[in-house]
């Protein structure tokens, strides 16, 4: 209640200043402390106490990586990070969508640049070293104005690699100008090979670290099949669907529909979801070792056991945190253990993609697998 109470009270704020207050109490230690669910999962050589995390864009500085800890999330991914200093668009750029419990954010990458993360995750890693129990990625984009983005990738996991559980690659925010042309096969191909020889030329021991690619939800089957086919053939770890949407075709209450930028939240679930599940069916046919983390629209228990039904090892959210308060984590946990006992499951990795409809997926969170052989 009290949590509840204060995440209402920071909502009173702009978005920016809300999540700055976010941001400063988590340094200050003002945050509950929650017990980690164990809901194990092993997604190759990564091992997660739990399946849920907190998705890019929330610490973009990896300023707050111990204390997410307490909130009972099993990882979080810092960033996005550009090799320089970046402000971004002009404010405001972050807007709420109450009535649609969404956001629309056009940030254009805002953060500290490389080398003020690299200090703070050094530190980080001094007491929790690469392989620990809770798992960080981190998260890569070039700067707007870079001469060479391709190079900003390589400059990136050179320098950041040694840090790093997995790496993700961002070719897929709207708020940076042509970033997506990046999901195309030439760019795509090249992008990963600099990322690759950034992993090569740093110092981590690692040079087989995963690699996750970040995608947009706005793209046709047949980019999503060339994406997985590159990620197949360049040995790819996986994918994470997805970032924002700039689609508005998507009914939404609030007046602030219209304000250009990546729309995220519960409107975003049924767009995501979708091309999660294509993305798995793709990926089940023809045998591929990719996995999935999903993002999009994840706000309680049922909508984080369709992502895992729909295909993914993995759920993150960032959203529904500002909504719903630091207790998220807990309150999905509680849901999913709750499912796990109704429908017998002993491993959540038994039940990761074995759905290939969304709605029948949904069907099954809210009634049990029971009804769905009924
Ligand atoms: C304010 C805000 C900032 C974000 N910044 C980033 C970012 O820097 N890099 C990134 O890859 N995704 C970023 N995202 C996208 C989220 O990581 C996530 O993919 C998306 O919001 C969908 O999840 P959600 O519906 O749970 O919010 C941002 C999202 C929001 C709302």
């Amino acid at each position: 209640m009290l949590w509840k109470l204060i995440t209402f009270f920071v909502r009173k704020f702009d978005p920016e200043t809300a999540h700055k207050l976010t941001i400063n109490s988590l340094k200050l230690g003002l945050h509950p402390r929650l017990n980690q669910s164990v809901i194990p999962i092993k997604i190759g050589d990564l091992s997660f106490k739990n399946f849920l995390g907190v998705a890019a864009g929330f610490d973009k500085n990896a300023e707050v990586i111990n204390k997410i800890h307490f909130l009972n999330f099993g990882f979080t991914e810092v960033g996005t990070i550009t090799p320089m200093p970046q402000y971004g668009n002009p404010k405001p750029r972050i807007f709420r969508l109450e009535e649609d419990k969404a956001i629309i954010n056009r940030n254009g990458f805002n953060n500290l640049g490389m080398l003020e993360a690299k200090n703070k995750l050094e530190h980080y890693r001094n007491k929790f070293p690469v392989g620990s129990d809770f798992v960080v990625g981190i998260n890569i984009g070039p700067n707007k104005d870079s001469k060479n983005r391709f190079s900003d990738y390589k400059m990136l996991t050179k320098n950041l690699s040694l840090f790093a559980d997995y790496v993700s690659v961002n070719v897929s925010s709207p708020n940076t100008p042509n970033l997506r042309d990046f999901q195309k096969k030439e760019n795509l191909e090249k992008v990963i090979k600099f990322v690759k020889d950034g992993i090569i030329a740093s110092k981590t021991l690692n040079k087989k670290l995963p690699i996750f690619l970040k995608i947009a939800p706005d793209i046709n089957k047949s980019t999503l099949n060339s994406i997985i086919e590159i990620a197949h053939s360049q040995k790819i770890y996986g994918l994470i669907i997805s970032n924002t949407t700039l689609d508005r075709d998507i009914n939404l209450k609030s007046k602030k529909y219209g304000e250009l930028g990546g729309l995220s939240g519960k409107p975003l679930f049924k767009k995501s979801t979708d091309i999660l599940s294509q993305a798995n069916k793709i990926i089940k046919k023809n045998n591929y070792k990719l996995f999935l983390i999903a993002a999009g629209g994840v706000l309680d228990s049922k909508t984080a056991f369709v992502k895992i039904l729909c295909g993914a090892h993995l759920v993150q959210l960032y959203s529904s945190l500002t909504f719903e308060g630091p207790l998220i984590a807990n309150e999905i946990m509680r849901g999913i253990l709750k499912f796990m006992r109704r429908d017998n499951i002993k491993n959540i990795s038994d039940v990761v993609g074995i759905i290939d409809n969304p709605k029948e997926a949904m069907n099954i969170a809210i009634n049990g697998f029971k009804s769905n052989k009924d």
